[in-house]
């Protein structure tokens, strides 16, 4: 779990712009925004739409600094105990904030402030607003409130916590996505209907919905025409899109890749995260079919134990996984496969362990993310016996993580010699020759080339290794810009 500070290259662009955009160091005038964002590519995304909503109805622009900031928006995530810890030791540093500065406007939004609601403010009463990912839209008229009743007494004020899941209307009410580099996430759906016994993010994020079909393709249009040429496409089980059609009828996932991919501009293709149930043969068909989908594919499964599995509530086994990775991997043999394993599932015995540590070996999967399993309240899964010490976890998810590392280091060692395609998206920092891509299984690739082949898509050879993360290479061909 990370916690990151939030800043898109193009706020920080704009405030080394010192004519019409003066840093936050300069100038006290311009109401500054600080936010933390915790947890998975869902809360990134939501971060950048609150910054975006609240630059355009309020002109807050971003610090990397909560000492100088106007209002400080935690925007939290539930999905671990820890994770969920951090948010409240979080909160006491803020507190003291606030303390030396009573007019700072403390917000605490994403999967804790949905899950807790207001019993946020009953343990931290120094929070003015709470609200969920569903009603961060509704961010400005929340802060329009909280300053109308600033002056009133204490008891006079109303709680200012909106955790609602007002269906999808939040995309109508966000502000066009501002474009940094050449790279975009767009949200396709919000919330999971799988209920697996461990997960909050039904309960914290809602049943799942999708976007209409045609907003999302007019946002990627947009998008391309801003120069935007790799497309993620998010949600928490992004496979189980279905978007009405302008025409009423329902857009499967597959036919959502296939309209995107037929977008001019439109080079690469990724999406994350997907469920193996919904990993359909004809998803399968897109990656023999479109070019534009990467050979890079995030398929959480997490457990190797058919027994697990069944705990879990994921509503298949190991032998339905193996069958369509094998599928996949006949139409695109290149394929980098990720996972996300849950270690230490109540019930877990060392058999069930040992099946998942050979499931790892045998699926030959790239990174993976691993965790020890947290129980949360109000999950089925709390209800169940857990007799395994947690130092008997905690060894198997070592064990776990040295495999998949040794992976990871394999598969970034297997490039040499090999041929990548590369988003070419800037010049190197250190050397204006260099340039600095990304290739399909997320490795950066730098080569010798010239400045203006940045945003455009170049096939590089690799010639050596130099980190887990970091290959260098030579120029093969450059495509024609694809827009
Ligand atoms: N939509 C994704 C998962 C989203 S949650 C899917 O299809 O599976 C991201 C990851 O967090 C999960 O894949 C799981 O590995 C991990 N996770 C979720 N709940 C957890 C829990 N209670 N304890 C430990 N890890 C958990
Ligand atoms: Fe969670 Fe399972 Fe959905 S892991 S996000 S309930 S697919």
């Amino acid at each position: 779990m990370t916690v990151q500070t939030f800043i898109p290259s193009a706020v920080k662009a704009a405030s080394e712009n010192t004519v019409t955009q003066p840093t936050h160091t300069t100038d006290v005038s311009i109401k500054k925004l600080y936010i933390e964002t915790q947890g998975c590519q869902m809360n990134e995304y939501d971060s950048h739409r609150m910054a975006d909503l609240l630059g355009d109805s309020h002109g807050y622009v971003l610090t990397d600094n909560p000492n100088d900031a106007d209002i400080l928006l935690m925007n939290t995530c539930s999905i671990r105990e820890k994770a969920q810890e951090k948010v409240f030791s979080g909160l006491g540093r803020w507190r003291k904030l606030k303390e030396q500065n009573p007019d700072l406007v403390i917000g605490v939004g994403g999967c804790v402030a949905s899950q807790e609601g207001d019993n946020i403010q009953k343990r931290a009463p120094y929070v003015d607003m709470v609200f969920g990912p569903q009603t961060l839209h509704r961010l400005p008229q929340m802060l329009d409130q909280h300053q109308a009743q600033v002056e009133k007494p204490k008891k006079e004020k109303i709680k200012l916590v909106d955790i609602s899941f007002p269906d999808i209307e939040k995309f109508d009410f966000l502000p066009e996505p501002r474009v940094e580099g050449f790279k975009a996430f767009v949200s396709i759906m919000e919330g999971c209907s799988k209920y697996c016994s461990f997960c909050v993010v039904p309960y914290t994020r809602g049943e799942e919905v999708s976007r209409p079909l045609d907003d999302v393709l007019a946002e990627i249009a947009g998008l391309a025409e801003k120069g935007v040429r790799e497309i993620s496409l998010l949600g928490q089980n992004v496979n189980g899109y279905r978007g009405e059609t302008f025409e009423g009828e329902i857009c499967t996932f597959p036919e959502l890749l296939r309209l995107v991919a037929e977008i001019p501009g439109i080079g690469r293709l990724r999406y994350t995260t997907s469920h193996p149930l919904e990993f359909s043969d004809d998803l399968i068909q897109c990656y023999r079919d479109l070019p534009q989908m990467v050979s890079h594919l995030h398929l959480p499964v997490q457990s190797g134990s058919n027994d697990v599995l069944q705990a879990m509530k994921r509503n298949h086994t190991i032998d339905v996984y193996i069958d369509k990775i094998a599928k996949l991997r006949k139409v695109r043999p290149d394929m980098h496969l990720s996972s996300d394993f849950i270690i230490g599932f109540p019930g877990e015995t060392d058999e069930h362990f040992a099946e998942t540590l050979q499931f790892i070996k045998d699926l030959d999967f790239d990174h993976s993310y691993s965790f020890v399993y947290s129980k949360r309240p109000g999950t089925p899964a709390s209800d169940l016996p857990d007799s395994t010490p947690e130092q008997v976890k905690k060894d198997r998810l070592a064990q776990v993580q040295q495999v998949i590392k040794q992976s990871s280091i394999d598969k970034t060692d297997a490039m040499l010699g090999k041929i990548e395609r590369v988003l070419i998206e800037k010049v190197s920092d250190k050397d204006p020759n260099v340039l600095v891509g990304t290739a399909d299984n997320t490795r950066l690739v730098t080569f010798i080339g010239d400045a203006t082949w940045v945003g455009r898509f170049a096939e590089i050879e690799i010639t050596e290794i130099k980190t887990l993360n970091l290959v260098y290479g030579e120029l093969l061909n450059l495509e024609p810009d694809v827009a």
